[in-house]
């Protein structure tokens, strides 16, 4: 037993952090046979990507993947703890699954992910969800055959979080849900300690991959048909800090687009850390691809002040402009509301920088404390309802700007990664270079193929359009 600790989970230690590869039991090997799992993701696409290494350890344990969470021998969890609604989600699926487990004695239960780092969520679960097999954190992922097998042969339920990152894990099974674009990650963890954010604390410090098991994993992926990868980490900009003197995100990307893989994205990248050599190397590679997700999170210099962030309006709207200089570029945003102690003067500085840099689109968000963090000690006056409200302004404004954008596209001819059918009927979708969503006519062949699409309508969040020869 092993649970969470925040004192261990802010320290950022100045140790070097270990590489070894991932290692399985070999007994574990038939364990699954005949036996099905279940498995929940929330969150972002890092637990995403994670959810495709638990999917890659479970099918080397000879499991087989159930979408019928009644029909599992095993479920499991895979949670976000970045706002209340992900939290409640996942504690609400928890209550299902309970019933399950007084049907089916024998069902096994595992939660994992940035809410098994929580303290408080371990508690809870300690007390009140008995019934749970099994919970492990972002930092011991690979313990998942081990954790799994141990509880096949005892029920009781056990608890291993690491409250500190452990090794970096390299050649982990990876079972990845497209044929056509890959996630790799190049970073994990952050230390930018946002005041309103919990990542530090689940993910642990900074630490990059090696280049060379970067570059070794995107080869493979060119080898094996992918078109497209996205390099991922919390703040992606931040890349190779911890590692080498003198190579950085740009350097990466140059060596990444080297290998020929049609489309590189990268995500998240954070405003401080966003270098001149960066941009060149967005302008002047082809397949590095024209897209920036840059959060801004406030318009508002106090509240950015409050939550940390280390920049200004006036020097975001700076690097904006240096972006938006190259063409055709996209530029998409995360933006808060209601942070505590937001005013009404606030929120509009914040519709007053959207008006300025008119976003490709943007995820925005009503402030959620979190447990532990800086800002969840704030003093918060402001009322939900006034919170929604700006929500909804601020959303009227974002998708104003979104259509706009999309509609300047209508009659040009994009280049779109065709991932498959489109959930509108007869038609296929994919992503256009600069990650808009583009449902379209044409033949079954474009299939995991990069083709020329005409644009033939906008809307705020999506293109409609006909592949033409
Ligand atoms: N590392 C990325 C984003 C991580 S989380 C970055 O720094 O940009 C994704 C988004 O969730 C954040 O950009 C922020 O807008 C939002 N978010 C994070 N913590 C939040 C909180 N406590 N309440 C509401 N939104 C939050
Ligand atoms: Fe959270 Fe800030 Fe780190 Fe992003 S950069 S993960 S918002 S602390
Ligand atoms: Fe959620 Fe953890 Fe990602 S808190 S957003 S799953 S890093």
């Amino acid at each position: 037993m092993q649970i969470p600790n925040y004192e261990k989970a802010r320290r950022r230690s100045h140790e070097e952090v270990l590489v070894r590869d991932f290692e399985m039991n070999a007994n574990y090997s038939k364990l699954g046979l005949n036996k099905k799992y279940y498995l929940k993701t929330y969150g972002c696409q890092m637990n995403e990507h994670d959810s495709e290494n638990i999917k890659g350890m479970l099918d080397k344990m000879s499991f087989k993947e159930t979408l019928d969470m009644k029909d599992a021998d095993v479920i499991l969890l895979n949670t976000c703890s970045i706002r209340e609604n992900a939290h409640n989600k996942a504690f609400g699926m928890l209550g299902r699954i309970k019933h399950l487990k007084n049907e089916k004695k024998d069902l096994i239960v595992g939660l994992c992910g940035c809410m098994a780092q929580e303290v408080g969520v371990v508690e809870e679960i300690l007390k009140k969800y008995k019934f749970v097999n099994f919970v492990f954190g972002t930092h011991n992922l690979d313990d998942l055959p081990k954790l799994l097998a141990n509880s096949f042969k005892d029920s009781k339920l056990n608890v291993e979080v690491y409250s500190m990152e452990g090794d970096i894990v390299e050649n982990m099974p990876v079972t990845r849900v497209s044929k056509y674009k890959a996630y790799v990650n190049i970073i994990y963890g952050c230390d930018k300690f946002c005041t309103y954010c919990i990542v530090p604390y689940t993910r642990g410090k900074q630490r990059s991959r090696h280049k060379e098991d970067i570059i070794k994993e995107v080869k493979e992926l060119v080898r094996d048909g992918y078109q497209e990868v996205t390099l991922l980490g919390q703040n992606v900009n931040a890349y190779g800090k911890d590692l080498y003197d003198d190579y950085e995100l740009a350097d990466l990307l140059v060596d990444v687009a080297k290998t020929n893989i049609p489309r590189i994205r990268f995500l998240t990248s954070h405003p401080w850390d966003f270098s001149e050599k960066l941009i060149e190397v967005i302008k002047n590679y082809d397949n590095i691809l024209n897209f920036v997700h840059l959060p801004v999170q406030s318009g508002s210099n106090r509240i950015l002040k409050l939550m940390g962030r280390r920049y200004t309006r006036e020097s975001y709207k700076e690097l904006y402009d240096k972006l938006r200089s190259i063409p055709n570029i996209s530029i998409t945003t995360d933006i808060i509301v209601g942070f505590p102690g937001e005013t009404e003067e606030d929120f509009n500085d914040t519709l007053d920088l959207v008006n300025y840099c008119k976003y490709d689109s943007a995820f925005t968000f009503i402030y959620s404390p979190r447990e532990n963090t800086p800002a969840s000690r704030l003093e918060d006056k402001v009322p939900l309802e006034e919170k929604e409200q700006r929500l909804y302004k601020l959303n009227e404004l974002i998708n104003k700007y979104s259509k706009e954008s999309n509609l300047k596209m209508v009659g040009n001819t994009y280049l779109v990664l065709c991932e498959g059918y489109s959930t509108k009927e007869g038609m296929l979708f994919g992503y256009t270079e600069t990650n808009k969503l583009v449902n379209f006519k044409g033949s079954i062949d474009a299939i995991g193929k990069i083709v020329k699409v005409k644009i033939l309508d906008a809307k705020s969040f999506s293109l409609d359009g006909e592949i033409v020869e």
